[in-house]
């Protein structure tokens, strides 16, 4: 496999071609941006441990029979996914109140949500990734009633295997981002997740170990990125 010309280059991740039509080199950068890309700055080995982290959490998927993009990792900020046709949609479950929730609804940060909630979010940089609903979905082709359903189902899923995942390192998975593409006429998770796509508070403390840090100038946020990492059984060396 042979890594060709840039594709896409987004916020903080790039997309190669390669020599292969099916796969593609996704490159995790030191670029760090929050508030829709107002906020921003190069946080050193951020790409690395980004990169590591995706990596590891699309095993444990893949391992609880969630088809992912993810191929391998290639280098420490590289890794080689399957090409998707990817569906403009961000699908977002929240297992505990925190951000634009309690800001939309007037909900006090920390509140748990049982069930959990699950909300869907058009992909669109110019017009701030306003929420949808299914419907807007159908209507206007970003994704198809089958492909709504499926994307619900494995979001769900994926909340199962890591909710546990992160409990067991004593941590709370308060909310993520996931997207998802076609592949073969199936829908399978795309993108990433790291710690900048969901939030995670320590179980006992409630310390934010996630992009809050960041977006909230709480510090030490690749130190607390590793540090979530390694309680979930990850090694960074
Ligand atoms: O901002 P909001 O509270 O709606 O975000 C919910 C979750 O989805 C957070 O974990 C956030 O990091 C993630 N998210 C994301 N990319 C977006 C929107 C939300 O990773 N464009």
């Amino acid at each position: 496999m042979e890594k060709r010309d840039v594709l896409y280059s987004g916020k903080a991740k790039s997309v190669f071609l390669t020599d292969d039509p099916d796969l593609y080199v996704l490159q995790f950068r030191d670029d760090t941006s929050a508030f829709d890309g107002e906020k921003k700055q190069q946080l050193a080995r951020k790409g690395m441990v980004n990169n590591r982290f995706n990596a590891f959490v699309m095993g444990k998927l893949a391992d609880a029979g969630v088809p992912t993009h993810f191929e391998r990792l290639l280098s420490p900020s590289e890794s080689l996914v399957r090409r998707l046709e990817m569906i403009p949609v961000e699908c977002v479950v929240r297992n505990v109140a925190a951000g634009s929730l309690c800001r939309r609804l007037g909900i006090e940060e920390g509140r748990e949500l049982n069930p959990s909630t699950y909300e869907l979010f058009l992909k669109n940089d110019a017009l701030h990734d306003p929420m949808i609903n299914e419907s807007h979905a159908e209507t206007f082709g970003w994704a198809a009633p089958h492909e709504l359903a499926e994307m619900k189902r494995l979001t769900h899923q994926v909340n199962d295997v890591l909710q546990r995942l992160f409990l067991a390192g004593d941590m709370i998975l308060v909310d993520y981002k996931l997207e998802f593409g076609r592949y073969n006429g199936r829908v399978v998770l795309g993108d990433e997740f790291s710690p900048d796509g969901c939030r995670i508070w320590d179980r006992k403390t409630r310390k934010k170990m996630d992009k809050d840090r960041f977006r909230q100038d709480l510090g030490d946020v690749i130190e607390t990125y590793e540090e979530v990492g390694r309680r979930l059984g990850m090694s960074f060396d």
